[in-house]
């Protein structure tokens, strides 16, 4: 049976680029695009092109340079900004107008000063106000997570009647729980007329560590987009990380859910985001992580060195990482030594191992980590004695 596709939407260039500190320059931006085009996200989010003349600059010439993805523009729910974010698009192959407005109690009251009448009188006609300008209008209620289930419903109905082809359900500050963030997708696909006429979109973040377990949570229970980033970056804690929802999906088949990415290049996409940005991938991250693929304790090693399988539920290679890698500390093994050993030249019996074995842990009880070099000076050291 052929599976369900989720579409990936990555928004790197627009809500990953909010992070604190961090800058893109137009050239940048395109260099990642056509990365971005070639890993086989279905939408781009290039930008919010009202925000500064720099940003327009850069949807538009994303616009004109991708070939297979849709390019996507961010607007709030003004005219002046989806005339902007229209203009911006010009050129493009797939342009899509994302435009939403705040929809929780908080945001009604404190942004807006308005009413929950008033608010989605103005999704309505941002939507169809977008949709003079093109066919493929996205709506986001903003702070979903938070907005009362029945009143969300009702928006999203008056969307979908304005056009929109896509409900983005963001949970703007990453407060729900998985229960609660799929019990609304489930809520909205039961409860929204037309709904068959649009997709329901995941669009979580990390303030609780929860964005991708909340947009897994989303899928499970309907949704067909995910919303993510290259790393995971973003506002505050981030956004759900798109290496992290790719391979989830591939390693549990039984959910029937599959993406377009091509998985072998995370990798490189990874790197190529952490070096632009200047932003450091943290060694524990998931998949990309330079520990993702690391072993150090000696029972790891042992079982890794045997059958990979042992300790490993994704082959690197399938993330674009060459090869696991054994670390060599004072918490690994005779296994790990003898392997390690074998590597770099020397074919250790028992009773080297033993001895060499005994010379290693000395070492790395002084060092962090235990190179090729320090094998050499280990095992030359040791074979005088051997040898004597
Ligand atoms: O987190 C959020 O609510 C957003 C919207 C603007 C889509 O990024
Ligand atoms: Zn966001």
């Amino acid at each position: 049976m052929s599976k369900d596709k989720v579409q990936i939407f990555d928004t790197t260039l627009r809500d990953g680029e909010q992070v604190p500190g961090c800058k893109l320059d137009t050239k940048q931006k395109l260099v990642i695009a056509k990365q971005l085009d070639q890993l086989g996200v279905d939408v781009i989010e290039a930008g919010f092109p009202i925000s500064s003349p720099g940003d327009f600059q850069s949807v538009h010439e994303i616009a004109k340079l991708v070939k297979n993805a849709t390019v996507c523009g961010l607007t709030r729910a003004v005219k002046k900004d989806i005339e902007v974010a229209a203009e911006a698009l010009r050129g493009a192959v797939r342009p899509r107008i994302h435009t939403g407005i705040g929809t929780s109690a908080s945001h009604i009251k404190y942004k807006f000063n308005s009413t929950q009448d008033k608010i989605l009188e103005r999704a309505y006609e941002a939507v169809a106000y977008a949709k003079t300008f093109v066919e493929d209008v996205e709506f986001y209620a903003e702070d979903a997570g938070r907005t009362d289930n029945e009143y969300l419903a009702r928006i999203c109905e008056a969307a979908i009647k304005a056009g929109a082809t896509v409900l983005n359900i963001p949970d703007t500050t990453g407060y729900c729980l998985p229960e609660e963030y799929g019990a609304k997708m489930k809520y909205l696909k039961e409860n929204v007329k037309g709904i068959e006429k649009a997709i329901l979109s995941c669009h979580c973040h990390n303030d609780l560590g929860l964005a991708t377990a909340n947009s897994i949570a989303g899928v499970i229970n309907g949704a067909r987009q995910i919303e993510c980033t290259i790393n995971g970056i973003g506002e505050r804690a981030g956004n759900t990380s798109l290496e992290e929802v790719v391979m989830i999906l591939r390693q549990h088949p039984y959910l029937n859910l599959d993406t377009n990415i091509k998985s072998e290049m995370l990798y490189e996409t990874s790197q190529m985001v952490s070096n632009k940005m200047g932003m450091p991938v943290q060694p524990n991250k998931a998949i990309v992580g330079s520990n993702a693929f690391a072993h150090s304790s000696g029972i790891h090693q042992d079982g890794v060195i045997k059958k990979r399988e042992t300790y490993e539920i994704i082959d690197p290679a399938e993330v674009g990482v060459t090869e696991s890698s054994i670390v060599l500390t004072a918490r690994s093994g005779r296994a790990a030594l003898a392997w390690r050993a074998k590597k770099v030249g020397y074919e250790l019996t028992k009773v080297q191992l033993d001895e060499v074995y005994q010379e290693f842990l000395q070492y790395a009880d002084r060092k962090k980590e235990i190179m090729d070099e320090d094998i050499h000076e280990i095992i030359e050291g040791c074979k005088v004695k051997l040898e004597s």
